[in-house]
């Protein structure tokens, strides 16, 4: 049977995160702010936590009512049979939201909810009452008020999805790994193409390119919340895991690298441990150099450069802008350019590269907005 789910991704990535649905075939996604919500069963729910790349969490639409005071809202989350999915056991971490509600106190929704529960538990069924924690590890609970209506989703990811487990190492300012994948296929990039990302820091931008042309599923290898539910299946877990454990595909010597680069030696040296705990490191070639006198990519084929060059409070600007537009105008013009820059800068872009860039989407990245800037190869024009 199918359920109701939403998946959310960081604002700018809905796109990305729309085709990635529709590549696990899913039927009439819908994109809103900040994700796309779908139906489906409980096998794809599994597979679209393991498989997809974009994605921050992916959310279970638990229930849907009319709740136009705190009475309402407790008599109707007494009612809900909480047990077909959560096991006395399991903590549970409540989180509430309200606009155009009598019921404007967070704290208080929250309250209502948790005591509804624990009486549902303890006088309809006669178990204990769960325990409420603040923690990361607990089941966590989402209550949406909004106007007379109560939406109760069920997070069925855990921890957020970025955290693929391979990147325990980098530089000052990572790029989250759902972002990194979220641009390749905003920017449509093509596993078959050539990939160069001159200011690798940790490698994020190399590595997610890597799993996607070696088509392994970014969070195989992970633990997910619904595993702690009580209708979970471990069989068809284990079955979803195995149908994605498809073989790379076996061409021979791969004619266009994915390379990266960075100035920083011990970033770089970073970024080479988290390629080979992603399993990717075969793939990639990884080169201590300045945007300045990094040797020409080896493929011959043109491809994307993509990379996210240091800007804000936490790492020097420097020339870096200019460095990164001199190498594509001067030395691979027939690549095509794309990298983020904050959105409260975007002038230094045009006055740096006129109309040759176009800002294509403004993603939320690190607490503040940035576009995300593309050029088509200067020699095609
Ligand atoms: C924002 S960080 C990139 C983070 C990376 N995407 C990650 O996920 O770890 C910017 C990187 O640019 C590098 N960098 C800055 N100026 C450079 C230059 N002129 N040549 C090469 N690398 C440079 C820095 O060493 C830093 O690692």
């Amino acid at each position: 049977m199918a359920q109701t789910y939403f998946a959310t991704t960081q604002p700018g990535l809905e796109e990305a995160l729309l085709s990635e649905l529709r590549d696990l075939k899913i039927k009439r996604p819908r994109m809103v702010t900040g994700g796309v919500e779908f139906d489906a069963t409980y096998t794809t729910l599994y597979q679209a936590n393991l498989a997809l790349r974009s994605a921050t969490r992916i959310w279970l639409r638990l229930d849907e009512f009319r709740a136009r005071d705190t009475s309402e809202l407790f008599r109707k989350c007494r009612r809900f049979d909480w047990e077909r999915l959560i096991p006395p056991e399991l903590a549970l971490n409540l989180r509430a939201s309200s606009r155009q509600s009598r019921m404007v106190h967070t704290g208080t929704i929250t309250e209502v909810v948790e005591e509804a529960i624990s009486q549902r538990f303890v006088e309809e069924l006669g178990q204990p009452a769960p325990l409420f924690s603040s923690g990361d590890d607990a089941q966590r609970i989402l209550i949406r008020i909004d106007g007379d209506r109560c939406q109760l989703s069920l997070d069925s990811s855990g921890s957020r999805l970025q955290r693929r487990g391979w990147r325990t190492e980098a530089g000052p300012a990572p790029l989250r790994e759902n972002i990194a994948a979220g641009l390749l296929l905003q920017i449509g990039w093509q596993p078959h193409q050539p990939l160069l990302d001159p200011m690798c820091g940790s490698g994020t931008i190399p590595i997610e390119a890597a799993l996607m042309r070696q088509r392994i599923a970014p969070n195989l290898a992970r633990r997910f919340a619904f595993e702690r539910w009580a209708n979970f299946e471990a069989a068809r877990l284990d079955k979803v895991r195995t149908a994605l454990h498809r073989p790379a595909p076996t061409s021979p010597p791969d004619p266009s690298p994915i390379e990266g680069s960075d100035r920083d030696p011990d970033v770089l040296q970073a970024a080479r441990a988290n390629a080979r705990r992603a399993g990717v490191d075969a793939q990639l070639h990884l080169t201590l150099a300045t945007l300045q006198d990094r040797p020409a990519p080896e493929s011959t084929e043109p491809g994307w450069i993509l990379t996210n060059p240091p800007y804000g409070e936490r790492l020097a600007t420097g020339d870096a802008l200019s460095s990164l537009f001199h190498l594509w105008q001067s030395r691979l013009p027939t690549w095509s350019l794309a990298f983020i820059w904050p959105r409260e800068r975007a002038d230094q872009v045009r006055k740096l590269a006129g109309n040759r860039l176009q800002s294509v989407a403004t993603v939320f990245n690190g607490g503040i907005s940035v576009d995300l800037w593309i050029g088509t190869p200067p020699a095609a024009k």
